[in-house]
């Protein structure tokens, strides 16, 4: 998938070239030609920021949502096409049912309250997860939002929400199976290609970079079948304080990894 072509709005100024608009921002240390097509990041670490200010939980997911905003600009702003960020877990229902009524909300209000800015910045936006057992309301906002951002060309963003990296396969095969059944195709036609077609992410390219924050060194069953040769990024850095510069070093050091896929 190539950068989106960043289209110049405003006619007043025609001359202007994609070029001088689309990277504009990227800090001289990065290669603009290298950088990954997709990111994914484990956003962790929200309960923690809040603790360690005397704050409950709820506040770090608020301050989350705020780095979630800005790393999204940031994306776009540095020519970064697609970016996946995991929200919520299938485990994360073990949580408080406080704290999960909140996330919900939280959810709910930020796909409303950002749906302008998304056209504006033409996101595309995607849920990805189960999504049967979501409240209705945030279930109403998502589809609302997929709807009205269907044709734009920017950004591709996708939210996790109630996504399991082993339901998602489970959920693959059974679905196989059933073609299997039917007399469809048969188990031989049953390759790579045909069960990343069959998972959400079906119409992305596998991410190139996973960041997770808070220094976690675990993928807690996030895409487990698509980050088979993503490069892994760590950092110690809270969710909530994750910003720019912080992005910046991910990049950096993805820069400096040599991928090598088997080969040597
Ligand atoms: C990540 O932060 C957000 C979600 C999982 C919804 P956490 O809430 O896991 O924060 P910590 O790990 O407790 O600090
Ligand atoms: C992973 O974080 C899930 C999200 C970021 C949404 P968790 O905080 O739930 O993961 P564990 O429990 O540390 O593995
Ligand atoms: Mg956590």
């Amino acid at each position: 998938m190539n950068s989106p072509p960043l289209t110049i709005h405003n006619p007043l100024i025609p001359q202007m070239t994609p070029k001088t608009t689309s990277l504009i921002e990227l800090p001289a240390d990065l290669d603009g030609t290298r950088l990954p097509q997709h990111v994914a990041v484990i956003m962790d670490g929200n309960g923690r920021w809040a603790k360690q200010r005397g704050f409950p939980r709820i506040m770090g997911h608020r301050r989350g949502a705020d780095a979630l905003r800005d790393l999204l600009r940031c994306c776009k702003d540095w020519g970064i096409s697609a970016l996946t960020v995991y929200a919520f877990s299938t485990e994360n229902w073990g949580r408080s049912i406080e704290e999960v009524d909140f996330l919900m909300t939280l959810f709910e209000n930020l796909f409303q309250a950002e749906l302008k800015e998304m056209i504006a910045e033409e996101v595309k936006l995607a849920v990805v997860g189960n999504l049967d057992n979501v409240p209705s309301s945030l279930y109403s906002a998502i589809d609302r939002a997929r709807t009205a951002t269907q044709s734009n060309h920017g950004v591709r963003f996708t939210v996790a929400i109630n996504y399991g990296g082993r339901q998602e396969i489970v959920r693959a095969c059974q679905t196989i199976a059933n073609q299997v059944q039917q007399g469809l195709i048969k188990s031989t036609d049953i390759d790579e290609s045909m069960l990343s077609q069959h998972l959400h992410t079906a119409d992305l390219p596998d991410p190139d970079l996973l960041i997770r924050t808070s220094g976690e060194m675990r993928i807690s069953n996030f895409l487990l079948w698509q980050l088979a040769y993503a490069e892994f990024y760590v950092t110690d850095t809270l969710w909530p304080d994750f910003d720019r510069r912080a992005f910046h070093q991910a990049l950096l050091n993805y820069q400096q990894r040599h991928r090598r896929f088997g080969k040597v």
